[in-house]
């Protein structure tokens, strides 16, 4: 079994102190730096772009994860990429042409992902699932940070999964994931957790102790998912 992955979402850090945030949570033990990208289009909430993230990359050596939550985005693809994103995640929700857009992403020589809001069924998944390297389980409505958690994804989790037996994919869950939630999470197959109001909320004093607690809530679900990539 792998271990865990941590990824910090800085949609809940201090926007004046962005690279300092991204260091600090980085030193504190972060695996993967999460970049939620908004639109106020595909949903009600803005946040930032290819610039930010640009800025950001000399900051961590971890990979950046960023979760675009924007239609179109194909358009913007390549700028993501040339910005330093390690995975770049669409949405299944966010056009028709969502094969399209993980062929793209490959092209450019990034990691795919495909995320799914709570109401669209694993189903969306399977005729893509050779195009995937990542499946994110939004697990809140997406657009804000400190949401509660929605159980009911949990059996997405558990469906995509199974899909995804013999495959070296990774299943990230998003949205309420702190210590109180993330072993349900992880029990149900999930092996990256998003987490951004549960690590930055008490400041950076206590990133450290915020990523270890998720961690252990994660390790003691046996999480990591089964036979996945790091
Ligand atoms: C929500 C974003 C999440 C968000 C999670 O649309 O995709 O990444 O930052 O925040 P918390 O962990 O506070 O629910
Ligand atoms: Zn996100």
């Amino acid at each position: 079994m792998k271990s865990p992955i941590i990824a910090p979402s800085i949609l809940s850090a201090d926007f004046a102190r962005l690279g300092e945030e991204v260091r600090a949570v980085d030193a504190a033990g972060a695996d993967w730096i999460h970049l939620d990208v908004m639109d106020g289009h595909f949903v009600p909430n803005l946040t930032f772009g290819p610039p930010v993230i640009k800025a950001l990359r000399p900051h961590s050596r971890k990979p950046f994860d960023v979760h675009l939550m924007i239609a179109p985005a194909d358009p913007y693809l390549a700028a993501f990429a040339e910005a330093g994103a390690d995975t770049i995640t669409v949405h299944a929700e966010a056009g028709p042409h969502t094969h399209r857009s993980l062929q793209t992403i490959r092209s450019l020589g990034k990691r795919a992902g495909l995320a799914l809001n709570p109401g669209t069924p694993a189903a969306a998944v399977e005729p893509l699932i050779d195009m995937i390297d990542l499946v994110l389980v939004m697990t809140v409505n997406p657009g804000f940070g400190g949401q509660i958690f929605l159980g009911s994804a949990l059996e997405t989790v558990s469906r995509v999964r199974t899909m995804a037996a013999g495959r070296d994919i990774d299943i990230e869950v998003d949205g309420g994931i702190g210590p109180e939630t993330v072993a349900r999470a992880a029990a149900a197959g999930a092996n990256v957790f998003v987490a951004g109001n549960a690590v930055f909320r008490d400041g950076p004093g206590r990133y450290a102790h915020h990523i270890a607690a998720i961690r252990q809530g994660a390790e003691g679900a046996g999480g990591g998912g089964a036979g996945l990539s790091c």
